[in-house]
């Protein structure tokens, strides 16, 4: 037997998530039994796309279950193995409880070399969130030299390496993110040209009027809501909008409207492109090798906030629905 503390789904949230939604609880784990590996959880990535799930809203992926643990990738230590796949001391990679440790019957669970990069990069740069900036950019948006590209949430785990990208394609790159700190990060560590505080700032339009005065030719659509209404009246012709996530809208009660004039579309031939990463996976293998390939020729910076302890999960996750986690937001669970 061993004990396993999970973080069950208890409530679901009515706009803002809050302390109640989550329910700590310690469980018995039996031995593994044929095909499965037990897992202890190092660390718990906690993403943006968790909010839709912990409501009953038809989705691309189903609701979690209330009363059952909540789930994500985490990056285990395979401790018991009863599955020929997975010996014991394996560090793996999956979709795992958020939970210390859990039993798994090793489907979609894919080992991992932590000689190659620090653990938390699996769940970020070289996980999910870099898969998708890469995706996004380079697919979507396609910038080209001297273009005009805008990124929000520009520091955060998918806008801080989508930024890069576009900046390695040659573009002008401007940005939004929630402080001044993140801004000036933006600016003299990632290399963006340009970002604006958007909680300081009013009047987006006017702003994005005097940073992007050619208007914007491709946009990494990350917050959605009043941010992308102002960037969608500013698209050039031909622009492209990799319409990656709305975070801005995730905790509304009612749905937002859309940005008016829609008409714009046609007359801009305008291309909006929404996507979802887990359909891509086949250019997992060529995200890999290019995106590792300039991680380590150091061309791709990154930052992240390690919040330690799995009873803290919760509290950060509701922070992360603010904009207080700096980089990929990941949990120390062991
Ligand atoms: N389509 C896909 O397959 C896919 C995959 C991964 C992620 N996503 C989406 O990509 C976006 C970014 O995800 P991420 O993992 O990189 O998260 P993240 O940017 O690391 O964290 C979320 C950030 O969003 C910003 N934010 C939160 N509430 C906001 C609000 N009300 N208005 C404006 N900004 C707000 C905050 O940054 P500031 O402090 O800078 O405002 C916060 O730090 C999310 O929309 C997510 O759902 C989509």
């Amino acid at each position: 037997m061993t004990k396993t503390v999970q973080v069950l789904l208890a409530r679901r949230p009515q706009g803002d998530v809050t302390a109640d939604c989550f329910k700590r609880v310690e469980v018995d784990l039996a031995a593994p039994a044929e095909g499965q590996v037990l897992i202890r959880s190092r660390y718990l990535s906690l993403d943006p796309y968790m909010r839709p799930r912990m409501t009953e809203t038809r989705s691309y992926t189903p609701p979690f279950e209330l009363g059952k643990p909540l789930t994500g990738g985490v990056i285990g230590e395979i401790v018991a193995s009863a599955n020929p796949k997975f010996s014991a001391g394996d560090t793996v990679i999956g979709m795992l409880d958020w939970a210390s440790h859990t039993l798994h019957d090793g489907k979609g669970l894919r080992k991992i070399d932590p000689a190659i990069a620090p653990l938390p990069a699996w769940l970020g740069t070289l996980g999910m969130p870099g898969f998708t900036a890469w995706y996004g950019m380079n697919r979507l948006c396609k910038p080209k030299a001297g273009e005009t590209v805008f990124v929000s949430a520009a520091t955060g785990a998918v806008g801080q390496i989508a930024g890069q990208l576009a900046k390695l394609a040659g573009a002008r790159v401007v940005g939004c993110a929630g402080d001044d700190a993140k801004c000036n990060f933006a600016v003299r560590e990632l290399g963006y040209d340009a970002c604006f505080n958007h909680r300081l700032e009013r009047d987006y339009g006017a702003m994005l009027d005097r940073l992007c005065p050619k208007g914007i030719d491709a946009d990494f659509e990350n917050v959605g809501g009043k941010i992308f209404h102002a960037v969608f009246a500013r698209l050039s012709d031909f622009a492209r909008v990799a319409f990656c996530g709305a975070i801005s809208e995730y905790q509304d009660k009612e749905p937002m409207a859309g940005p008016p004039k829609m008409f714009a579309i046609v007359q801009r031939r305008l291309s909006i492109q929404g996507f979802i990463i887990s359909d891509h996976l086949p250019l997992m293998g060529e995200f890999a090798s290019e995106v590792g390939a300039l991680v380590r020729a150091g061309k791709l910076k990154s930052r992240e906030t390690v919040i330690d302890g799995l009873d803290n999960a919760p509290q950060a996750f509701m922070g992360l629905l603010k904009g207080e986690n700096f980089g990929k937001l990941v949990v120390k669970v062991a």
